[in-house]
């Protein structure tokens, strides 16, 4: 018998091998299929960067453009997803009702039963497709609005927006959204991706590796550190305060959200990214008060603790500036990360194997039954 070693956390653990992304804690590099996270923002697309997790090399653009129109005419939800979503409270938290939602929509899938690897590749376009809608739907339906149809005219990035509200987004709100969408995409094995794998590992089906995904990302110690910054700026509420309140923060020992990172030991490449969209959509917005707090908040936290902005970060001024809720931010990171997730899934169903790591056992090994009337 092997004796068990204990890890806390997993941390520095390698679990399995992967082609799809690849990072560099120290040099704040991310690569995804071996293209620098840089590049993909200066040149691609959302769903051209989607087509090179799934497909392993960039489309061809007869290729893109085929992805492209599956993504923008399966972007509308089976009547009865929509019925549920109408009989949920109100006042369900946002990420439970996506988490119910695609869980309905597995139900529902055409392919649902058949586990080929074409099916599996169909069932990543159409949840890739249909989680914008089911965010955007949500969204209106919580205020007593009626869903707007998706237009499938637009990009996926502008579709989103769009069906936010009611209006084709500004070029640069769509550019913007567009970027967030490719910088979230994907992620090693972060900890939904890693209960995504897990999930499909035991032969259960894409839907329920994404669900997982989903319900994990939701922690606020990962996806849904995003709605914890945008509190923390609220709460802030003015410029003038940050300093203060940050130190005050810090000296209670609080957890600062949008900061450190287990894998990042520099500055997040993706952070980089979102902290120019932050200044560039507040000016737009013609209020440059959250970018300016966040830039406060973030000089503070890395020079008392050594801590850089991570993705979440930035990301929840940005949002902030297109008008978008607070509570949606992890729900728009789930769907972007789908593609991230469902490519995993694809890759462990391709070399697939049961993971099931050990505990290291310290409870009694001595306990005696004691029948239940004489406890
Ligand atoms: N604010 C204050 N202190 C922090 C923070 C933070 N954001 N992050 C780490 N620390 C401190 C922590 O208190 C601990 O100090 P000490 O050794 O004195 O107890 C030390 O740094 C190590 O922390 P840890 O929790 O053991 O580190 P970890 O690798 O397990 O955690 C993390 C990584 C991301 C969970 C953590 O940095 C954190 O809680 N950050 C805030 C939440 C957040 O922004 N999450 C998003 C992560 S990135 C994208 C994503 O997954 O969505």
């Amino acid at each position: 018998m092997t004796t068990p070693t204990t890890n806390s956390g997993l941390e520095d653990v390698v679990v399995s091998t992967s082609e799809i992304c690849f990072i560099d804690g120290d040099r704040g590099r991310l690569l995804y299929r071996g293209y620098d996270i840089h590049d993909l923002v200066a040149h691609s697309s959302f769903e051209e960067t989607a087509a090179l997790l799934w497909n392993g090399a960039l489309p061809k653009r007869a290729e893109l453009e085929s992805l492209r129109k599956a993504l923008a005419t399966q972007r509308r939800l089976p009547p009865k997803v929509l019925t549920l979503l109408r009989g949920l409270p109100r006042k369900s938290d946002s990420m439970d009702v996506l988490r119910t939602a695609v869980s309905a929509l597995g139900i529902y899938d055409p392919d649902a039963g058949n586990d080929s690897r074409e099916a599996n590749l169909r069932k990543a376009v159409r949840i890739q497709a249909q989680v914008p809608t089911l965010v955007a739907a949500w969204s209106r339906i919580r205020k007593g609005k009626a869903p707007i149809p998706p237009n499938p005219r637009l990009s996926l990035a502008g579709n989103l927006l769009y069906m936010l509200f009611g209006r084709k987004p500004s070029r640069l709100a769509e550019k913007a959204m567009d970027t967030a969408l490719i910088l979230h995409a994907d992620h090693e094995l972060n900890a939904s991706t890693f209960s995504a794998r897990v999930t499909v590992a035991t032969l259960s089906d894409m839907y329920s590796g994404v669900v997982s995904g989903i319900g994990t990302l939701k922690g606020p110690l990962h996806g849904g550190a995003n709605v914890g910054v945008m509190r923390m700026l609220l709460e802030i509420g003015d410029v003038d305060r940050a300093e203060t309140w940050i130190k005050n923060a810090l000296a209670q020992k609080k957890r600062i959200m949008g900061f450190g990172h287990r894998v990042y030991h520099t500055e997040d490449p993706r952070a980089t990214h979102l902290r120019r969209l932050s200044e560039q959509l507040g000016r737009e917005a013609g209020e440059l008060k959250w970018f300016e707090m966040s830039r406060i908040v973030e000089r503070v936290v890395n020079a008392e603790k050594g801590l850089h902005a991570n993705v979440d970060f930035y990301s929840a001024s940005t949002y902030y500036s297109m008008g978008i809720d607070p509570d949606l931010y992890t729900p728009i990171f789930v769907v972007s990360r789908v593609s991230g997730w469902t490519a995993h899934i694809l890759e462990q169903q391709a070399h697939n194997r049961l993971i099931r790591p050990r505990a290291e056992y310290q409870g009694s090994r001595e306990a005696t039954y004691v029948p239940l009337d004489q406890r």
